[in-house]
């Protein structure tokens, strides 16, 4: 059996330009107005079993007294594609005949409201995160930060359960999950702690899942200053790690 890649479409989500592009000149006219981009997760089926990249958002994320508070649902709305509540994470699965209990590893490549929203479904499979990315969620939670990208009721939940943590640490910059596919440590940058994934398809050749580390093309062909995250997260960024190779 031979690796395939899934792309599920978990819908869209909406950002002023200037949280997107995080260099964009003050005076820039357009600085306010919104950027829609697709939320996504990826399913990897393999020999050795299934592992899913990212998770998403909770469904419950934009209801009225839902997982997002008021201001974040108004600041970054999440609205379903073209074919409704389908595209929410375990609906996905479903119509692959899936369940959550079917994935062996949830790869998280980072903890963020739109990445980790449906990880406490995932009760039997091993979630793999950065250390410090989880670090950097129960802090947000401890502070009862409701407005932080770590949404704190998503949090709640899966610390009241008794979820298979396996957490990365900063010396382990590339860990095998399986023959085909290694986890890619990029530690800090747009999040605490960031998680890639390299697969090997046998008719594609290698593919790097980078998720929110590279936004846009522009942010691939060009190297951002990430120097204010660096004062935050005192180690070497995605970034910075691009603009070494
Ligand atoms: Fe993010």
């Amino acid at each position: 059996m031979r690796n395939r890649l899934y792309v599920l479409d978990l819908g869209r989500m909406q950002m002023a330009r200037s949280s997107f592009f995080g260099d964009l000149a003050e005076d820039d006219p357009g600085k306010n107005d919104f950027v829609e981009f697709p939320i996504s997760a990826y399913l990897i089926e393999g020999p050795d079993g299934r592992i899913l990249y990212d998770a998403g958002c909770h469904p419950d994320a934009m209801k009225a007294d839902g997982r997002w508070s008021e201001s974040f649902q108004s600041q970054f709305p999440w609205s379903p594609g073209p074919d409704g509540e389908a595209c929410h994470l375990p609906n996905r699965l479903e119509q692959m005949g899936l369940g959550p209990d079917d994935i062996k590893h949830v790869v998280l490549s980072h903890m963020h409201s739109d990445h980790a929203g449906c990880v406490e479904f995932f009760r039997k499979s091993e979630v793999i995160v950065h250390r410090q990315e989880y670090d950097a969620a129960l802090e947000s939670y401890k502070r009862r930060d409701i407005d932080c990208s770590y949404t704190w009721r998503d949090t709640e939940q899966w610390i009241k359960q008794d979820m298979n943590w396996r957490f990365v640490e900063n010396h382990e910059t590339e860990l095998s999950l399986t023959e085909q596919v290694t986890l890619l440590n990029w530690g800090a940058g747009h999040a605490a702690g960031m998680l890639g994934l390299d697969l090997s398809l046998h008719e594609t050749g290698h593919i790097i899942l980078a998720s929110d580390a590279i936004f846009t093309l522009e942010r691939y062909d060009e190297a951002l200053d990430c120097s204010h995250h660096a004062q935050q997260y005192p180690i070497p960024s995605i970034w910075a790690y691009m603009g070494e190779n």
